[in-house]
C-alpha cells in the first residue's frame, strides 16, 4: 500500500470530526480502489442491465492509476471512495466509477471528492470534464446537476452529461484579490450574476472590493452581512454593483422577497454565499469558489472561475483572470 505516502490533495472535516481527504491513487491502491467500487455499484437497486463498474476487473482501475486518472477518499485514513478520471481517444476527459462504501453514504463523501477533482482538473488547464449517467436513475441525474453537469446527448442507455471547468488561478494575497476583482470587471456587462462561494474569510468580500474599483462604483464595499443586500451605484456611467450576502437565506423566494429584481437587469450582481440558492437568477453566470490550502499559515487562495452557459467568451475570461505576464 503506498496510502500513507500520497500527500492529500484537499481534505475537509465532517460534521462529526473526523477527517475526509482525497488522495491521488497510486499503482498498489487499486486493490483498494477495486473493492471499493464493487461494493459501491453492487449496493445500487438494480434497475436493467448490470451496471459496467461491475464488469470492470481489477486491472481496469490499475491502469486507470497507472495514468494517474484515480483518486481515492479517505476518512480518517481509510479508505471509503473512489473515482477515476481517463483521458478517451478523442482527448476529452471522461470522469466515472464515483463509488462510496454503503456505510459511509449521506455524509457529503462523493461531493467532496468530485468537487476536488473539478479543482484539480481546473487548475491542471483543462476545460471540460463529461460523464455517462444512466437514464434509469433520474436522481443520479439530479445529483450531477447539482455539481455543475448539463445532459448534453445520449450513448447507449445512458445520458451523456458534460461540464464547463473553471479558470483557475492562485492569489497570494489580499492585494491579489482586488487586482482580479479589477480585471473581473473588464469583461462583464449590465445583467450579469456573480455566484461567489468559499468559508468565512475566504476573500468573497475581498473580491468584491475589487470588482467595485473596477466597474468604478460608489464604496466603501463592505460585507452586507447584516444588510443582506447593498447597492453601489456608478460612478461613471457603467453599471451599479448589487452586492447580496445570501448566507441568512434558507431559499432563492428570500433573494426575491429582496426585490433586487428592478436592479439586475441594469447591474453587475454578486452574491456571496450564493451557490444552492441564487442560481435561478440566471442561466447564465459566473460561479466563483474560492478555496484556502492545507497549510493555515499559507495566505494563497485558489480561485476558480466557472462559466456557466454562452455567455462568457472561455479566452476573455482566461485573459482576465489568469495574472497578466
Ligand atoms: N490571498 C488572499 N485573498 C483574499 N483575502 C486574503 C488573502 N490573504 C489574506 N486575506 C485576508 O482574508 C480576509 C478575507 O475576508 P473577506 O474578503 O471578508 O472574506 P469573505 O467575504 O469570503 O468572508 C481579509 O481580511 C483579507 O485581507
Ligand atoms: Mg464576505
Amino acid at each position: 500500500m503506498t496510502l500513507d505516502a500520497a500527500p492529500d490533495l484537499a481534505a475537509a472535516t465532517l460534521a462529526d470530526g473526523r477527517r475526509l481527504a482525497v488522495r491521488a491513487l497510486g499503482p498498489d491502491d487499486a486493490g483498494v480502489a477495486y473493492g471499493i467500487i464493487q461494493k459501491a455499484f453492487k449496493a445500487r437497486p438494480v434497475i436493467g442491465a448490470q451496471p459496467q463498474a461491475l464488469r470492470d476487473d481489477v486491472t481496469d482501475v490499475a491502469d486507470a492509476a497507472a495514468r494517474g486518472g484515480g483518486y481515492l477518499a479517505l476518512i480518517d485514513d481509510e479508505p471509503v471512495g473512489v473515482t477515476l478520471v481517463t483521458r478517451r481517444d478523442d482527448d476529452t476527459l471522461r470522469i466515472g466509477r464515483v463509488g462510496v462504501l454503503p456505510e459511509h453514504r449521506e455524509q457529503g463523501v462523493a461531493s467532496f471528492l468530485v468537487s476536488v477533482i473539478l479543482d484539480l482538473l481546473s487548475a491542471r488547464g483543462e476545460t471540460e470534464v463529461h460523464l455517462l449517467a444512466r437514464q434509469e436513475y433520474p436522481q443520479i441525474r439530479r445529483w450531477w446537476e447539482r455539481h455543475g453537469f448539463a445532459v448534453d446527448g445520449t450513448e447507449g442507455d445512458c445520458h451523456v452529461m458534460r461540464r464547463p471547468l473553471a479558470v483557475a488561478a492562485s492569489i497570494p494575497d489580499a492585494d491579489a484579490m482586488r487586482a482580479l476583482g479589477r480585471r473581473l470587471a473588464g469583461v462583464l456587462r449590465p445583467g450579469d450574476l456573480i455566484i461567489a462561494t468559499g468559508d468565512l474569510g475566504a476573500g468573497k468580500t475581498t473580491l468584491t472590493q475589487g470588482l467595485g474599483a473596477g466597474l468604478g462604483v460608489e464604496g466603501p464595499v463592505i460585507s452586507p452581512t447584516f444588510v443582506l443586500a447593498r447597492i453601489h451605484r456608478s460612478a461613471v456611467g457603467g453599471p451599479d454593483l448589487v452586492h447580496v450576502d445570501a448566507y441568512r437565506l434558507g431559499s432563492f423566494a428570500e433573494l426575491e422577497d429582496l426585490d433586487l429584481d428592478a436592479s439586475l437587469a441594469d447591474s453587475v450582481t454578486l452574491v456571496e454565499w450564493g451557490a444552492g440558492v441564487a442560481e435561478p437568477l440566471a442561466s447564465e453566470r459566473l460561479e466563483i469558489d474560492i478555496r484556502r490550502g492545507l497549510d493555515p499559515a499559507d495566505e494563497t487562495r485558489w480561485v476558480f472561475v466557472t462559466p456557466i452557459g454562452a455567455r462568457f467568451d472561455r479566452a476573455a475570461l482566461v485573459a482576465a483572470v489568469k495574472e497578466p505576464a
